[in-house]
C-alpha cells in the first residue's frame, strides 16, 4: 500500500509532473486534422485489442474486425495448427473483401478450412497462403506463392487478442502492456464465457467517451438524477474519491471502493435488484473465482468495488469484485463519431436465478451506460463551437488528463519521425 502515492502526500496529479495541472484544451477531440494524425500515429502503430480467444473456440474458427480508423478490415483466425493469426481481409487478385456474408460492411464469424473469394474463386489456407487461382495458366509470370494474404502482427495476452498494423511494431505486446497490466495475469478471464454485448454509434470523439468512463467525479451527480432528492443530495455532498489512481507508460488504472448493494437500505434499491439479487456491481451472489492475481485490487480496498484498466489507446477492462468483468472498446469512425462496444463476461450460470442475476447486471450496465452516453453529443457539439478552449480538470480527473497527454505525445513523436 505504501508504494502508492496517496492524496494526503500531495495530489494524485502532482505525482505525475509530466501531466501538469493546467487547464487542458479539447482541440484533439474536435479537430479533423488531429484525427488524421491520430489515425497514423496511434491506431496504425499501437497494439489494439480485437477480441478474446474464446471467440475462436476451434481450429478453423474466425471472425472479421472492421477498423474504419485504419481503413481496413481484418480476418482473425485460429489456424488448423491452433495458432491465432490476423490478415487484412483483402483478396490478392482484384481486391475483393475476402470474408463477408450478406452485407460487405458487416462483421462476420464462422469456421472454415479455407477462405474462398466470392468473385473469382481464389482460395487461401488459414495461414494465409494462396493455394488456388482459377485458370492459373492464364496469368503472366505468375506464382500464386507470391500472392498470400497480407499478414498483420498478432499476439495474445491472457486470452486477449491484439493486433498491430505497423510494419514493424516498436515493442512486443508484452513490453507494450508493461507490469501494471501483466500482473493481472491469472485472473480467470477464460472461465467467464457468458457474454452480453452492446454496440452503439456515438456522435462524439472516442476520447470524449473514454473520459466519461475514466473519472467517477460525475457519478454522484449524473447517476443520481433518478434518486429521491434527499438521497441525491447526500450522494452529491459525499462526492467521489478513488482510493488509487496509477499511471504506467501509456496505460492507466483506477481502483474504487464499493458498498455491497445488499447492505443498503431497501429504499435505495430497485424491486428488481432485490428480487434478482443483482445490480450495477453485478450479481450479489458471486462465483468462486479463486485467489486473485497480485495486480487485482492493488490498493487492497475493503470493501473493494472494481479495477478499471485503461489500455492505450482504446481498450478498457473492468474487473469487478463480484467475480465478473467488462470490456469497452472505442473505435473511431471520424473526428467526431465512434462506435462503442461494451461486453460483459460472467461465469456460465448454473441455474435460472444466476442467469437472471447476470441479465439484470447487463441491463443495469446498459441503463448507466445510457446515462453516461447521454452527455457525449452535447459535449462534442459545444466543444466544436470553440467558444472555450481551456478546461480545468481536478485531481479525480487525472486519467482524462493522462489520455489527452498520451495522444498528444504519440502524435508529436510521429510528426518528429516523419520530419526526419
Ligand atoms: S477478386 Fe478475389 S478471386 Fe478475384
Ligand atoms: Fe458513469
Amino acid at each position: 500500500m505504501a508504494q502508492w502515492p496517496k492524496p494526503a502526500e500531495g495530489s494524485w496529479t502532482q505525482h505525475y509532473p509530466e501531466l501538469g495541472t493546467a487547464p487542458i484544451s479539447y482541440e484533439d477531440s474536435i479537430s479533423p486534422e488531429f484525427y488524421e494524425l491520430e489515425r497514423k500515429a496511434v491506431f496504425e502503430r499501437s497494439w489494439l485489442n480485437v477480441g478474446r480467444v474464446e471467440q475462436l473456440s476451434r481450429n478453423g474458427s474466425y471472425f472479421t474486425k472492421d477498423l474504419a480508423v485504419a481503413n481496413t478490415s481484418l480476418i482473425i483466425v485460429r489456424g488448423l495448427d491452433g495458432e491465432v493469426r490476423a490478415f487484412h481481409n483483402i483478396c490478392r487478385h482484384r481486391g475483393n473483401k475476402l470474408v463477408w456474408q450478406d452485407y460487405p460492411r458487416e462483421e462476420v464469424t464462422g469456421s472454415a478450412r479455407q477462405f474462398v473469394c466470392k468473385y473469382h474463386g481464389w482460395k487461401y489456407d488459414l495461414d494465409g497462403a494462396c493455394v488456388f487461382a482459377q485458370q492459373e495458366g492464364e496469368f503472366f509470370d505468375f506464382d500464386k506463392a507470391d500472392f498470400g494474404l497480407v499478414p498483420v502482427h498478432c499476439d495474445v495476452w491472457a486470452g486477449f487478442i491484439f493486433v498491430n498494423l505497423d510494419r514493424e511494431p516498436r515493442q512486443s505486446l508484452h513490453e507494450f502492456l508493461g507490469p501494471m497490466i501483466t500482473t493481472m495475469e491469472g485472473y480467470p478471464f477464460d472461465q467467464m464465457t457468458q457474454r452480453f454485448f452492446y454496440r452503439a454509434t456515438v456522435g462524439a470523439n472516442w476520447k470524449i467517451f473514454m473520459d466519461a468512463f475514466q473519472e467517477f467525479y460525475h457519478a454522484p451527480i449524473l447517476h443520481s438524477r433518478h434518486r429521491p432528492p434527499d438521497m441525491a443530495k447526500a450522494y452529491a455532498d459525499a462526492g467521489f474519491y478513488a482510493p488509487l489512481y496509477k499511471i504506467e507508460g501509456p496505460h492507466r488504472l483506477v481502483s474504487t471502493a464499493g458498498v455491497p448493494e445488499w447492505t443498503l437500505p431497501a429504499e435505495m434499491l430497485s424491486p428488481v435488484a432485490m428480487k434478482a439479487r443483482s445490480g450495477l456491481f453485478g450479481p450479489w451472489d458471486a462465483p468462486d473465482v479463486g485467489e486473485l492475481p497480485a495486480g487485482v485490487n492493488p490498493a487492497n480496498c475493503d470493501p473493494w468495488g472494481l479495477d478499471s484498466l485503461q489500455l492505450w489507446p482504446n481498450f478498457v477492462i473492468l474487473i469487478w469484485e463480484r467475480g465478473w468483468y467488462i470490456t469497452y472498446h472505442y473505435w473511431p469512425t471520424s473526428y467526431n463519431t465512434h462506435v462503442f462496444e461494451g461486453t460483459l463476461y460472467f461465469m456460465p450460470p448454473k441455474n435460472a436465478s444466476e442467469r437472471i442475476a447476470q441479465e439484470v447486471a447487463a441491463v443495469t450496465f446498459k441503463e448507466y451506460g445510457l446515462q453516461d452516453g447521454n452527455t457525449l453529443e452535447a459535449t462534442q457539439s459545444m466543444l466544436e463551437s470553440r467558444v472555450v478552449d481551456r478546461f480545468p480538470l481536478n485531481d479525480q480527473e487525472i486519467l482524462c488528463r493522462h489520455l489527452h497527454h498520451v495522444a498528444a505525445q504519440w502524435v508529436e513523436d510521429y510528426q518528429k519521425e516523419q520530419a526526419r
